[in-house]
C-alpha cells in the first residue's frame, strides 16, 4: 500500500502563483508539487508531460505517471532538477539577477522554441521562473519546468482552438519572452 507523503515547510524549495514545490521527503532526486487551490492543474500538467515527453525529453524533468497522496492533498511528483546532483538548480530569474548572461543559452532556447513550433506544442507560459538552468560538469542545461499551459484556452470559443491562431499566439509569446529576457537591450530603443 502507498504511504501518504508528509510534507513540511522545511522541505519547501520554491513557489509559483499556482503551486508550491517541495523536496520529496524520501527521494533526493524528486520534488513534489502541491496546488494552492485544488483546481486540477497537476493532473493537466501530468497529461501534458505524457504528450510532449517524446519531443522535449532533453528540456523537461522526468515525471511520475500518477498523482500521489500527501498530507497537503494530491501532488505531482517529478525529477528535481539539481546542479551536479547537489542543490536544486536556479531559475532563469535568479540566473539573471546573479549576473549570468542568458545569451549563452541562446542555442538551447532556439532549439527548444523550434521544437514547440515544429510540433505544434502550444505552450503559452514563458516566464523566467519556469525556466531552470542546470549547472553540470558538462555545462549549462536549460529545463522548462511548468507544463500546465499546454493548449490552455480561456473559453470554449477562444480563437486558439484553431491551430492557425494557436501558432500565432505561441509565436507572439516566444517573441515577447525573447525580447524581454534574452535580448532586452534590443527592445529598449524607440
Ligand atoms: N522539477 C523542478 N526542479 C527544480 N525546481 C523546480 C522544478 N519544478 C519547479 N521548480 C521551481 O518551483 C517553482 C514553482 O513551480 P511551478 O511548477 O512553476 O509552479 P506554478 O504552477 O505555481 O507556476 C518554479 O518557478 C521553479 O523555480
Ligand atoms: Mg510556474
Amino acid at each position: 500500500m502507498n504511504k501518504i507523503l508528509q510534507l513540511t515547510d522545511h522541505l519547501l524549495i520554491s513557489e509559483g502563483a499556482t503551486r508550491k514545490c517541495y523536496r520529496h521527503p524520501c527521494d533526493a532526486n524528486k520534488c513534489v508539487k502541491i496546488e494552492k487551490e485544488a483546481d486540477g492543474t497537476n493532473q493537466h500538467d501530468v497529461e501534458a508531460h505524457h504528450l510532449v515527453k517524446p519531443v522535449l525529453n532533453r528540456y523537461i524533468a522526468a515525471y511520475d505517471n500518477e498523482l500521489v497522496a500527501t498530507n497537503l492533498g494530491k501532488a505531482l511528483v517529478c525529477e528535481l532538477i539539481r546542479d551536479d546532483n547537489g542543490p536544486p538548480s536556479h531559475s532563469l530569474a535568479h540566473y539573471r539577477r546573479a549576473g549570468g548572461n542568458p545569451q549563452r543559452l541562446t542555442p538551447q532556447f532556439t532549439e527548444f522554441f523550434n521544437l514547440l513550433r515544429e510540433n505544434d506544442l502550444f505552450f503559452y507560459d514563458f516566464n523566467p521562473m519556469n525556466f531552470i538552468i542546470q549547472q553540470t560538469a558538462k555545462g549549462e542545461q536549460l529545463k522548462y519546468t511548468d507544463l500546465k499551459s499546454l493548449g490552455k484556452i480561456k473559453t470554449a470559443f477562444s480563437l486558439e482552438k484553431i491551430p492557425y491562431f494557436a501558432r500565432m499566439k505561441l509565436n507572439r509569446r516566444i517573441r515577447r519572452f525573447t525580447n524581454r529576457f534574452l535580448f532586452p537591450a534590443e527592445t529598449s530603443s524607440p
